[in-house]
């Protein structure tokens, strides 16, 4: 299957996925990456993986939509049958989701459907959860609602600070959205309501 992975930071769930993509039996490999800025890690990442990459920033167009509409020709372009979303901070609109409604998966670290947006670890801190995690869904119109695909459970300590929950986090965030994008890749599979059902290979 062909990825093509949207970053705007760090990148190290693309890495995640660039070592895993380098077995051909992971079933799955990134075609390009895209960013909404320039001069992130994510980038630097992808190019020294020698994968192409592109970037679209929004104060470049006169409108959001035109920026939507933008990204999402220069992700059809490459053809992927799988979007990842990894650590891209912003929301896709429209016309990205008429093309790539139903396969763009994104990742938020907690446990959905509680604290979206962009402090999932500072809100669990906050609000005194002991237990949160990670979520990967399949992206829809609304802020980290869309169908999960799959989610993984991370501890809450004592003496955590956002920063050390993130990080604890995104150390099982990294794995879970590896295994689970290979198994998007490798076998068919459909939205049944809010449930992902993969279909058997030899039907
Ligand atoms: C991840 O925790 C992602 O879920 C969040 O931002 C982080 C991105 O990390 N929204 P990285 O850029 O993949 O290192």
């Amino acid at each position: 299957a062909r990825l093509v992975v949207l970053v705007s930071g760090s990148g190290t769930n693309l890495q995640a996925l660039i070592d895993a993509s380098a077995d051909p039996a992971y079933g799955a490999r990134i075609v390009a990456v895209g960013a909404d800025r320039d001069g992130i890690e994510g980038l630097a990442r992808a190019e020294r993986a020698g994968i192409t990459t592109f970037v679209d920033r929004v104060g470049d167009h006169p409108s959001r939509e035109d920026w939507d509409a933008s990204l999402a020709e220069q992700v059809a372009a490459h053809r992927p049958d799988l979007v990842v979303l990894a650590g891209f901070m912003k929301l896709t609109g429209p016309a990205f989701l008429a093309r790539f409604g139903g396969r763009t998966v994104n990742t938020h670290p907690a446990l959905s459907p509680s604290f979206p947006g962009m402090h999932g670890p500072r809100d669990a801190l906050e609000y005194g959860v002991k237990v949160t995690g990670a979520t990967l869904f399949v992206v829809d119109a609304g802020v980290d609602t869309g169908p999960i695909v799959a989610q993984v459970a991370v501890p809450v300590e004592d003496d955590d600070d956002p920063e050390s929950l993130h990080e604890r986090i995104k150390t099982h965030e990294r794995a879970m959205l590896v295994e689970w994008v290979g198994r998007l890749a490798r076998k068919p599979w459909t939205i049944e309501g809010r449930r992902i059902r993969f279909q058997p290979k030899d039907p």
